[in-house]
Formats: C-alpha cells, sequence, structure tokens
C-alpha cells in the first residue's frame, strides 16, 4: 500500500519530524511510503467567500492541490500533529480551511479517490492527554469530511524538544504495529 505521513507542523527536523522518521522506518519494508512537511508547501489563508460551495473549487492557486495530489496517490494518511496552544498549528489549520472544495458538506463538492484509512498521531509538551484527543478530534473532524476512514490515533504527552522523541520510540514501533496489522485485515 502507499502510505502519507505527514509532518503538521512547521518545524522540519524537531520532535514531530522525529517521529515522522520512526514512522516511516516501521512501514519502509512492507509499503511504499511518502514524507511530506506542511512548511514545504505555501497555503494561503481560506477568505471564506464560498465560491468553492458552488464551483468545487478555490480561486487561489497555490500548493493546497500539489498537497492533495499526495493525499490523492495514499492508501493511508498518518498525520503527526504537535500542540500549539491546544490546537492544530495554524499552517495545517490553514491548509484544512483550503480544503473545503472537497468537503462532502456541499454540492458540488471536489473528490479525492476512495477507500483511504487515516491515523493521527497528536504530541504535546504538557502532561495531560485531553489536549492530544483535541487535536485527534480536529484532524478526524477534517479526515471525516474528506472520506477518509478515521482508523486510529495515538497521543504522546510530555514531548517538547526531539531528544525526548528516543525514549518513546517503543511507543510509536508498537502502534506501528498495530497500524501494519490492522492494513493486512
Ligand atoms: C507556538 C507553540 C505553541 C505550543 N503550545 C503548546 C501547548 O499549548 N501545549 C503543549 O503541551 N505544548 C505546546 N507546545 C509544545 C509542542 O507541542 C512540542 O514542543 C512539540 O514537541 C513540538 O514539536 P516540534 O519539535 O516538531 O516543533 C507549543 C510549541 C510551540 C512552538
Amino acid at each position: 500500500m502507499k502510505v502519507l505521513v505527514m509532518n503538521c507542523c512547521p518545524v522540519k527536523n524537531g520532535a514531530t519530524a522525529e517521529i515522522v522518521n520512526i514512522v516511516a522506518q516501521c512501514m519502509n519494508d512492507i509499503h511504499e511510503i511518502k514524507t511530506i512537511c506542511i512548511d514545504d508547501y505555501i497555503v494561503g489563508f481560506c477568505k471564506g467567500c464560498r465560491i468553492c460551495h458552488n464551483t468545487a473549487k478555490c480561486v487561489q492557486q497555490d500548493d493546497v492541490e500539489v498537497i492533495i495530489e499526495q493525499y490523492d496517490w495514499a492508501d493511508v494518511i498518518i498525520s503527526v500533529v504537535p500542540s500549539y496552544w491546544a490546537d492544530v498549528p495554524g499552517q495545517f489549520k490553514v491548509f484544512i480551511d483550503r480544503c473545503t472544495p472537497w468537503c462532502n458538506t456541499h454540492e458540488p463538492h471536489a473528490k479525492i479517490s476512495s477507500g483511504k484509512r487515516g491515523y493521527v498521531i497528536a504530541l504535546r509538551t504538557g502532561p495531560g492527554m485531553r489536549e492530544c484527543n483535541r487535536i485527534i478530534e480536529s484532524v478526524e473532524h477534517f479526515y471525516s469530511h474528506l472520506e477518509i476512514a478515521r482508523c486510529d490515533s495515538k497521543g504522546l504527552c510530555s514531548i517538547e524538544y526531539k531528544e525526548a522523541v528516543q525514549a518513546r520510540k517503543s511507543e510509536i514501533v508498537e502502534f506501528c504495529g498495530s497500524i501494519l496489522s490492522d492494513l493486512e485485515n
């Protein structure tokens, strides 16, 4: 299967990127992997004009469709998302807003190919899982409107810098193991 692992944080070499690398290594032997970072793309703010509600297309021309092409390529999407003020990072939220042409709540809407499976890994510095769950809920909400199946998620608390990720490697590898066994069934 084709697996897209997305760093949903603007930091290309931090804790989120470290988790993306571990996930990619875990899946690499069995599946075709692509990793991308939200910071590699130029995505303008949604202006709320709602033209896309009638046309299924945004009037802006930037990299949103390039990211959506990666989504379309993938059978499996794994979003790795840190907490920024108890929410998803702004750059990723701007991308979600700009996916309104693909949102299934209005007709016509654009569509990515069907049958995709979505997973989320949320991380944060603080100790409580509630904040991770909030982020997972946001991303799963987004998945559901693109008709990506909400398959499983993992929250990782008490991670600030990438140095803290190695100590959590076994948890991440275990989560990847459960994704791999999901994909076999
Ligand atoms: C702007 C900003 C806001 C953050 N807000 C929170 C927060 O509200 N709660 C929390 O637990 N961690 C927060 N963090 C910490 C990050 O979630 C954490 O450091 C994560 O590991 C960052 O991953 P990175 O190294 O890939 O940037 C924040 C970090 C930044 C840069």
